[in-house]
């Protein structure tokens, strides 16, 4: 759109508890979100559904279309028969013993943002946002999250959050410094994250993935995670003058 701020972009995402659905309860709630947006100077909206019919189509209705698939996958950590994997001349820690690495660890991570495939990758992620949503987050598992050093430098990663209560871990974040991919490095993170979250008692770990991210989905394979479901991401550019339901003014 021309002219229009690159940053404004809006995201919304709502649920209507299934007993209250179909009675206009999620399409006001939609309307008055996508108008608060839309008063904030946003020229685009973006929604994403987990695998649910009804939102799609509900998206679907009001003009949105598809523009990324996630593949949304879970390894049973209490069947999970994970390989052995070795790797010479690197070793492995947790992220608790790399506390005090934070620009090596964030490094790896801005590489690993840029590459990720996604239909907007994130180019431009400074030390603060990532310190307070990836490193700093309160349910980053210091134990279980893996890190592998080459001699003193982190160079592969993966991140996990840790929900004890209810047994469950999620993988926020894997990545490999571009200069040592293909040297089994980001399975030996996974695999030893993996192991420490069956060892903290989680039973099974959740991950989702873009469908066109290869590397991530065979790392995933050669795991054992099975496919739970797909979330789409929908997109919507608002056009000028235009009302928050998508009629004209
Ligand atoms: C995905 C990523 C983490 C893989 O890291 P890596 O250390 O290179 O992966 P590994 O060397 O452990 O790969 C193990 C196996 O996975 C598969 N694999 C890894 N990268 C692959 C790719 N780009 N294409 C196809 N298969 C790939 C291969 O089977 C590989 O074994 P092989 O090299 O013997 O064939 C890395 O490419 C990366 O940082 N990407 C950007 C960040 C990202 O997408 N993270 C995932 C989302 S959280």
């Amino acid at each position: 759109m021309g002219g229009a701020d690159p940053r404004r972009k809006g995201r919304v995402w709502l649920s209507v508890a299934e007993a209250h659905r179909r009675r206009g309860i999620g399409s006001s709630l939609f309307e008055t979100a996508v108008d608060y947006l839309r008063s904030e100077g946003a020229w685009r909206v973006q929604s994403y559904v987990p695998g649910d019919p009804a939102g799609s189509r509900f998206l679907s209705s009001r003009g949105y279309r598809v523009t990324g698939r996630n593949r949304v996958s879970a390894l049973d950590l209490r069947g999970a028969a994970l390989p052995d994997v070795t790797t010479d001349g690197f070793r492995l820690v947790t992220l608790g013993e790399t506390r005090d690495r934070a620009d090596d660890l964030y490094a790896i991570c801005v590489e690993g943002e840029i590459d990720m495939p996604s239909d907007e990758p994130e180019t431009e992620m400074d030390f603060e946002s990532w310190r307070r949503d990836e490193f700093e987050y309160p349910d980053v598992s210091d134990e279980c999250s893996a890190v592998v050093l080459e001699e003193e430098l982190p160079v592969s990663l993966a991140i996990v959050t840790a929900d004890r209560e209810r047994g469950v871990g999620y993988n926020s974040m894997t990545a490999t410094r571009r200069s040592h991919r293909r040297r089994g490095l980001a399975l030996l993170a996974k695999v030893a994250a993996a192991r420490r979250a069956r060892e903290i008692g989680l039973e099974r770990l959740v991950t989702e993935n873009d469908e066109d991210n290869a590397g991530m989905l065979a790392i995933n394979d050669r795991l054992g995670y099975a496919p739970l479901y797909i979330e789409e991401y929908f997109t919507r550019e608002l056009a000028q003058g235009e009302g928050p339901t998508g009629q004209r003014w």
